[in-house]
Order: structure tokens, then C-alpha cells, then sequence
């Protein structure tokens, strides 16, 4: 047995965006596999794909229609076995993406619950309720705006959490349980080392459906982190347990309380879950010291190894974030239109993955983001994809400025990501100078510093080693040491003189002193 995932550096792979191999502007399968080799090299040890199942595509594949398939946009089942035999071969371990809190609109179970009508078995599986008269049975919103409920022509509605076309499955029917623990073994047995469990904290509801109450304390909440949850993992993490003890199950778990999210990693739960306090805290030296404190003390209690992530396919890329004013991330304000200063934010996005790396835990890097790949947030109202684009009348753009398919090769678009197709998100010209093909080989490129950093992470076992603040810097530098290593950041916005040591690394080029912004490896 190895506890992989509790040191791996692991690389997000959003399938439609990262390479397509059938040329029809998507990202595929067969894309990521003729790229493993690049994966390789660049010295991660697992993937995690976005969803891949089959899907009408309202929220890129969050809706799943078939949970044991694969989507014909991007491959086969035959293709997803062989794509994970191959990277085995390659040494990179396989995270796939399931999402228990609802399927697509489309999915066989809820199609026979719409057809069966009210009081049948087949609507137990769902939320349906009569509603009062011409009134949603409660006062819920959802997640991506808009009402939670949607009304079926024979007068029901229906809850969704997020899109109308993601109907929200009850946990409290046994059939929902025994459904899910049977997909895991599905892609367990076809050699899935780990599982991408999307919005954990939401599956159980309050059974009376009870108003939400903005002025209440929030627990009991009547859908976010109820107490009845937990049993549901436990019986997940009996599951992979089956398997040897390797599988890990890997939690998105937005909650504000570290306490009540450390509760989701007791040992007989889910194995680590992503850190988004640190995606969302602000480039400040106290507050990221705060975050680096809580995180590791919520982890110590329950024995779960840390995470540290900067961006995924929900938030602002972070050489954008970092370039503002507000450093900080919300979902609830995007920021849309702040000025960023590119510069700046790329400066701090080569400081921060420094950062990331030399924190004791298991580390998430986004596709792109080893480019230094900035949001794209000028793509056309009319190509965007998001439902929460629609859902908010345009007021927030939604997340599609991070999902833009990455640049490979080549001085224009599609920048080697198609052969000959038009990718399905127009790419910024500007990336010509951000393709592989570019910054493959350059000192100074964002690549080679994540090349680096992830084969000096790797050797000298940094993500193992115990940790321990330095309390002899000056005010506003992060520092710490791992073992032999010593850790600096200077948010201090004065250089500082850096101590008589080897520099193992550094996020951009120094003399005898730390510049701000710059973050450096002692050795
Ligand atoms: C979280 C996923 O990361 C996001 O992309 C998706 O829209 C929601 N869950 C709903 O599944």
C-alpha cells in the first residue's frame, strides 16, 4: 500500500480544453494520451480529469447522463482504459471526477422519474414536491442563480442545486447509496487510483425541505454540511478501502468553518480535500501565515495530510487574481472588469507556486497555469458557455475565462491544441508567447520554473519533511524551514537581504537580496 496522495503534485486536466486529438476543436482523450509524455516530464504524479461522461454538456460535463460511460466528444470507454493503462506506464497515477449531489436531466433514472409521475418509486430517487400552487415548495436558490425548483408538466417541481438540467438526487433513499458505491467500484476496477468527489458538502438535505433563513445561525443548515453526511463517505471510503488502500477519494468541500471541514477527513472518510482557503486568501503575508496556521492545525487532529491549491476551473486564474487590487478570491464577486496588472500578477503566480510546493502536504496545479496562463476575460457574450453566464442575466460572466483551451505550439490560434478544428473558446493571440513550444526550454519561463520546482520537490522529498516557521525575518516575509530547506517569500514590498545560503531556486532572478514579491529555496 502507498499513501501517494498524501505528497503527490497533481495536475487538473479540464478534458475539453487540454488537447484534441480528433480535430474537432474539443479536447479529447486521445489528446491527453499523445500528451502524457509532456505530463511526464513536467514531474507531476497523477492527473485529475474533469468529468468525461456522456452528457448534454449544460455544465461541461457536471451533468452526467451515464455515470459508466465516457462522452463520444471525448472518446471511448475501450479509450479511457487504455488512456489509463498508459498513464500507469508513465508513472502518473489516474483521479477521475464523480459527482454524487445530482446527474444530467438527461439520465435515464430521472427521465423515468418525470415520466412515472407524482407518488411513483422512480421520484423517490429525486426531490419532486407539489409546491404550493403556483409557489416552489420552499424559498431555495440556486447555486448558479435563479430558483432551486423547476415545475414538470404534471404540476411537480423538482430540486436542483445548480442548473434546472441537474436535478438533485436523495441520499436518503438507499437506492441513491447502493447506485453510487457500485459507479466507484465501476472505475476502481478499471484502475482509477483516486476519485474527484464534487460538492460533497451539499448531498443530504434537511427532509422537511425547510425555508433557508439568512439571519439564523447557520447550523443546522437545511443543505450545506449537515451532520447525516458523514455516514455517506464512510461508506464510500469502505469502498475504496476494498481496494488495497491506495485509491484515495479526494473532496471539493467549500466551507468556511476549517473545523467542520476537517470532519470530512476522519480517518474512515475521505482521504484529503482541496484547501480553498489558500486558493481564496489574499497575497498578504499575515493572512497567508493565518491560512497556513488554520489549515494545519484543522489537518493535525484527524491526521489528513494538507492540500494547497491556486486555481481550477471555477475560479479566476491567479496570475490575473494577483494582479489586482482585492488579491483575495469570492465566488460571490468575480471582480468582473477590476484592472489586473499582468506583470505583476505573474511576478506573484511564480512566487506563489514556490510557495505551494514547499508546504507539507499534497499540491493541485491547474492546466495552464505552469505557462503562467492569465484569464481570458474578453471572450464574446456569445460564446460563452457557462450556465451561470445565462443565469445571472450576464451580471456575472461565469467561469469560462479559465477554461479557454491551452496553447502548445505554433504563433497563432488554435496554437497546436487542434488539427485543424476551432477550439470551442477563442484562445487571446497574445498566448503565442505563453505555447510549450515557447517557453520549452527558456530559463526564464514560467514552465521551466514548475519543471524545476517539481524535480527539486520531488528529490529532496520536500512535501514530507516536517515544518517549522522562521520567527527571525523581517515584517511582511514568509519563511520557513523544511528539514535543510529554508523558504522565503517577501511580501514585505522592500527587497531584503537574503542570508549567506545555496539557492536551490528562486521565483525570479536575484542578487544578494530578495526583491518583493520574489520567493526563494535555500538549501
Ligand atoms: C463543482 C464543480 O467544480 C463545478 O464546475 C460545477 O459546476 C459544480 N460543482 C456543480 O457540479
Amino acid at each position: 500500500m502507498t499513501s501517494w496522495w498524501r505528497t503527490a503534485a497533481i495536475y487538473q486536466v479540464y478534458v475539453r480544453s487540454f488537447a484534441d486529438g480528433n480535430g474537432d476543436g474539443v479536447g479529447d482523450l486521445a489528446g491527453i494520451r499523445a500528451r502524457l509524455p509532456y505530463l511526464a516530464d513536467l514531474g507531476v504524479d497523477a492527473l485529475w480529469l474533469n468529468p468525461w461522461y456522456p452528457s448534454p454538456m449544460v455544465d461541461a460535463g457536471y451533468d452526467v447522463a451515464d455515470y459508466r460511460d465516457i462522452d463520444p466528444t471525448f472518446g471511448t470507454l475501450a479509450e479511457a482504459e487504455q488512456l489509463i493503462g498508459a498513464a500507469h506506464a508513465a508513472g502518473l497515477k489516474i483521479i477521475i471526477d464523480i459527482v454524487p449531489n445530482h446527474c444530467s436531466s438527461d439520465h435515464r433514472w430521472f427521465q423515468e422519474a418525470v415520466a412515472a409521475g407524482p407518488g411513483s418509486a422512480a421520484r423517490e430517487l429525486f426531490w419532486f414536491r407539489p409546491g404550493n400552487g403556483d409557489q416552489p415548495p420552499n424559498n431555495w436558490t440556486s447555486i448558479f442563480g435563479g430558483p432551486a425548483w423547476t415545475r414538470v408538466a404534471d404540476g411537480e417541481w423538482y430540486l436542483h442545486l445548480f442548473a434546472p438540467e441537474q436535478p438533485d438526487f436523495n441520499w436518503a433513499n438507499p437506492k441513491v447509496r447502493e447506485e453510487f458505491e457500485d459507479i466507484l467500484r465501476f472505475w476502481f476496477d478499471r484502475g482509477a487510483d483516486g476519485v474527484r468527489v464534487d460538492s460533497v458538502a451539499v448531498v443530504v438535505k434537511d427532509p422537511e425541505l425547510v425555508d433557508f433563513e439568512p439571519d439564523q445561525p447557520p447550523y443546522p443548515h437545511p443543505y450545506i454540511d449537515r451532520d447525516d453526511i458523514h455516514e455517506i463517505y464512510r461508506g464510500w471510503r469502505a469502498v475504496a478501502d476494498e481496494y488495497g488502500g491506495d485509491r484515495a477519494l479526494i473532496g471539493e468541500i467549500w466551507l468556511p468553518d476549517p473545523e467542520r471541514f476537517a470532519l470530512y477527513l476522519r480517518p474512515d472518510e475521505l482521504h484529503t480535500a482541496f484547501n480553498f482557503d489558500f486558493l481564496s486568501c489574499p497575497w498578504d503575508a499575515a493572512a497567508l501565515r493565518r491560512c497556513i496556521d488554520q489549515t494545519l492545525d484543522a489537518h493535525a487532529p484527524v491526521g489528513a495530510p494538507a492540500t494547497w491549491v491556486l486555481s481550477n476551473h471555477d475560479v479566476v486564474r491567479h496570475v490575473t487574481r494577483y494582479g489586482r487590487a482585492d488579491t483575495s478570491f469570492d465566488h460571490a464577486n468575480r471582480q468582473v472588469g477590476a484592472p489586473s496588472d499582468r506583470a505583476l500578477g505573474t511576478r506573484r503566480a511564480r512566487a506563489a507556486v514556490l510557495l505551494t510546493l514547499a508546504l507539507p502536504g499534497s499540491a493541485y496545479l491547474y492546466q495552464g497555469e505552469e505557462l503562467g496562463l492569465w484569464e481570458v476575460d474578453d471572450l464574446p457574450d456569445g460564446m460563452r458557455q457557462d450556465p451561470i453566464f445565462a443565469r445571472t442575466g450576464g451580471a456575472d460572466p461565469g467561469r469560462d475565462g479559465c477554461r479557454v483551451p491551452i496553447p502548445w505550439s505554433g504563433t497563432e490560434p488554435p496554437f497546436g491544441f487542434s488539427d485543424g478544428g476551432t477550439p470551442w473558446l477563442p484562445q487571446p493571440a497574445a498566448w503565442t508567447t505563453h505555447t510549450v513550444e515557447a517557453e520549452d526550454g527558456d530559463p526564464g519561463s514560467m514552465l521551466t520554473l514548475y519543471r524545476t520546482a517539481l524535480r527539486v520537490r520531488r528529490d529532496l522529498a520536500l512535501a514530507e519533511t516536517p515544518m517549522r516557521w522562521r520567527d527571525d525575518l523581517p515584517a511582511g516575509v514568509l519563511g520557513f524551514d523544511r528539514g535543510d530547506v529554508t523558504f522565503l517569500l517577501n511580501l514585505s514590498g522592500r527587497p531584503i537581504p537574503l542570508p549567506d545560503r545555496r539557492i536551490l531556486l528562486a521565483s525570479d532572478a536575484i542578487g544578494g537580496e530578495l526583491p518583493p514579491d520574489t520567493a526563494v529555496w535555500l538549501g
